[in-house]
């Protein structure tokens, strides 16, 4: 077995959640009166919540003070958790569960690595908070993708070296993060674009192909 790991993005690779930040933000941006598609959603890919904020923010012609920011993001937040209340356990795809199962089998850690403060929310949604052998997320980071610490810190808890660990993501700057934590990666969907993983996946479980 190439790998003793698997660190995965949570949005984008476990579950698609990329609607509901778009309907958060739009909310958001349409009370503040800044433009805000689809296009600009899709540069927040893997971005932390105030840095995402920051790009929402682009278009702005005000000025907003620090505090204002935070209440601004909180906003975001609240309308975005109570969409991620619509998740269940069908939001979870027979193939991303056959998939994890079959690598766990295999004898595979598996971990989650998002830049997200509701991931462990989301997986209870989805049906998977007690899965994952150990979770990083944005709880416990304090630099986001393209920084690779919610990987190292991901690898930390599996008690792993870098090198035993595969990322999968859907994100540029998880890439790019995974690259910077010495770690291989996956790329699926948006990220396949970037050229710059070590495997670009059609479909998640093209995955079983990429560890032994
Ligand atoms: C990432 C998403 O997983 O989490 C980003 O791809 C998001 O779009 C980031 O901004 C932070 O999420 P949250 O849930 O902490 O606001
Ligand atoms: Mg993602």
């Amino acid at each position: 077995m190439k790998y003793k790991g698997i660190i995965f993005d949570l949005d984008g690779v476990i579950c698609s959640t990329d609607h509901y930040h778009y309907l958060a933000w739009k909310a958001l941006a349409d009370e503040l009166g800044v433009y805000f598609d689809e296009t600009i959603n899709n540069r927040l890919r893997g971005v932390s919540r105030m840095a995402s904020l920051e790009i929402v923010l682009e278009n702005y012609s005000g000025q907003m003070s620090p505090e204002e920011k935070t209440a601004a993001a909180e906003k975001k937040n609240a309308i975005y958790r109570q969409l991620l209340g619509q998740m269940s356990p069908a939001d979870l795809s027979d193939e991303v569960k056959q998939t994890l199962d079959q690598l766990r089998a295999k004898g595979l850690l598996l971990a989650i690595g998002s830049s997200s403060k509701n991931a462990k929310y989301i997986l209870e949604r989805i049906g998977l908070g007690d899965y994952f052998d150990r979770i990083s997320d944005g709880t416990n980071i304090t630099r986001s993708k393209p920084d690779p610490e919610v990987f190292l810190k991901a690898a930390e808890f599996l008690a792993l070296p870098p090198d035993d660990c595969l990322v999968v993501e859907d994100a540029k700057a998880g890439i790019e993060a995974a690259s910077a934590a010495g770690m291989d990666s996956a790329a699926i969907g948006d990220a396949v674009s970037c050229g710059l993983a070590t495997y670009n996946l059609t479909r998640f479980n093209d995955l079983l192909n990429c560890v032994d």
